[in-house]
């Protein structure tokens, strides 16, 4: 099989990888990177399990070759969990009880993080409209709308 390197930034980080051509960033963090925090749910852009943020924006990294990856700017689970005590999203989804099988959480955070960044204070609307790519199948949604009311308050 034919490996090609990619260079991109992740969690603030300069790094290069190499994988074959056909590669998504998501099987390229959990198989060649060992990130496994984010989840591979679907592998076909229905579930949101996967979202990273890349260039600012929540994605699916199932769905994102690593041809688009080149140069990129990508944050995931594992880059928002170093600042656990400083993340007032992370403290919410845990104060808030949002958490039960947690499959769908690092997606959800990362959906979240990217709509807080530009939207510091959502409305409930706002972070519905956000959320709706990522599906969870234990909370029924009412926490995760809570934690992200408060951590946007
Ligand atoms: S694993 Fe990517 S959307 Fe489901
Ligand atoms: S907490 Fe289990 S799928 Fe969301």
């Amino acid at each position: 099989m034919q490996f090609r390197k990619y260079s991109f930034k992740l969690n603030n980080q300069s790094i290069a990888v190499e994988a074959p051509p056909a590669y998504t960033l998501l099987e390229v963090l959990r198989n060649v990177l060992n990130l496994t925090g984010t989840k591979d749910g679907c592998s076909e852009g229905e579930c949101g399990a996967c979202t990273v943020i890349m260039n600012g924006k929540a994605v699916n990294s199932c769905l994102t070759i690593m041809e688009q990856v080149e140069g990129a700017d990508v944050i995931t689970i594992e880059g928002l969990a170093k600042d656990y005590e400083g993340d007032a999203l992370l403290r919410a989804f845990i104060e808030e009880g949002a958490v039960q099988c947690g499959y769908c959480t690092p997606g959800l955070m990362m959906s979240s993080k990217a709509l807080l960044a530009t939207n510091p204070k959502p409305s409930a609307d706002e972070i519905k409209k956000a959320l709706r790519g990522n599906i969870c199948r234990c909370t029924g949604y009412a926490m995760i709308l809570k934690a992200v009311l408060r951590a946007g308050s």
